[in-house]
């Protein structure tokens, strides 16, 4: 009798052992985007990726649209380790204590996403993430998404334009400068508020990359977008630093892998998403989409390159020469 209560309990034991040997190593990545952009592309591809390179070892659970945490919430649970992989956009990394990322904010710093390249995957870009480090926190990929455009229910063509309205702006105080300049006022906010805000009135406007614009609706409760691109929106790849340090090497080389994959495949999609979603936000008839003329866009330029020289104490001198640097922008020439 005692001898069958030993065998069931080794058996049981045995079969405990063997599922636990076979459980999946689960990252948590989650994001506040929807599914149908190109952050949210590029995370479902990488948890593909990574389950095909681990052979399933490694189970990554994307959670979209703000389902798991908002904007504030989903640092501070990284860093806790309550989720294990995010995407926050570079605008998000001041309230971290890392404001060398609001370099990426001022305003035409960027012509163009080959500019922007020269930045996110040479030293510069490197240096940049190396910041993350003391803070727990391990940057595995930059990721684009696209160039903002200023929304509002009036007309957009001029600064002028802005002038007094309230508009919505994520975590940064470049973005927060960058409104001040224009005469508006800055609200800060979590994106999954802002389509509600748009809505009732809360705030007058915002700027998008038009992928969040149209995958929000947002264009439904704007009667007007004017094609600014007045400055970048793109993401880095973060991981909790002690969670991915720990992982078996193999498996953390196969998710490197991944992670190359996957931005290979968000860099190709960030233009043709947007470029899409402004021909889709045409199409619905739902907000008048302008095209500012080439004075009209030298006057946004010249209003707000003051920013750069504004924000220099903030993000630092160096920063901003560095990225100067490698683009070969010249603020003197706007
Ligand atoms: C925003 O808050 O507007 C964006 O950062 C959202 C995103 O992740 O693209």
């Amino acid at each position: 009798m005692k001898i069958s209560k030993l065998l069931v309990g080794l058996f049981a034991c045995a079969i405990s052992l063997g599922s636990y040997a076979q459980d999946p190593i689960v990252i948590k990545f989650s994001h506040v985007v929807a599914n149908n952009t190109p952050k949210g592309k590029a995370a479902d591809f990488f948890a593909q990726k990574a389950a095909e390179l681990t052979k399933g070892k490694v189970k990554v659970e994307v959670y979209a649209n703000s389902t798991l945490y908002k904007d504030k919430e989903e640092m501070e649970a990284l860093q806790l380790g309550a989720v294990q992989m995010l995407a926050p956009s570079l605008a998000k990394f001041g309230p971290l204590g890392v404001k060398e990322f609001e370099v990426f904010d001022l305003p035409y710093i960027f012509d163009g996403y080959d500019d922007l390249h020269k930045v996110t995957t040479g030293p510069v870009g490197q240096q940049l993430m190396a910041k993350l480090e003391p803070k727990g926190i391990r940057g595995l990929a930059f990721w684009d998404n696209g160039f903002k455009s200023f929304s509002a229910n009036t007309p957009i063509k001029t600064p002028d334009d802005l002038k007094g309205k309230k508009l919505r702006i994520q975590s940064s105080k470049v973005l927060e400068a960058q409104i001040r300049a224009l005469g508006a006022m800055p609200q800060m906010m979590a994106f999954s508020e802002v389509y509600q805000a748009l809505q009732t009135g809360v705030v007058d406007g915002t700027e998008n990359p038009i992928s969040n614009l149209y995958t929000q609706k947002m264009h439904e409760v704007q009667k007007h977008l004017s094609i600014t691109e007045h400055g970048y929106l793109g993401y880095a790849v973060i991981v909790n630093k002690k969670f991915w340090d720990g992982l078996p090497a193999d498996v953390r080389g196969q998710l490197e892998t991944a992670m190359v994959q996957a931005t290979r495949y968000a860099n190709q999609i960030a233009k043709v998403e947007n470029d899409a979603s402004l021909d889709a936000v045409k199409k619905s008839g739902k907000t008048e989409v302008y095209m500012p003329t080439k004075e009209e866009r030298v006057i946004f330029k010249k209003k707000l390159v003051d920013v750069h020289k504004k924000m220099e104490s903030r993000i630092g001198k160096d920063v901003i020469d560095a990225v100067y640097k490698e683009t070969g922008f010249n603020p003197a020439k706007m």
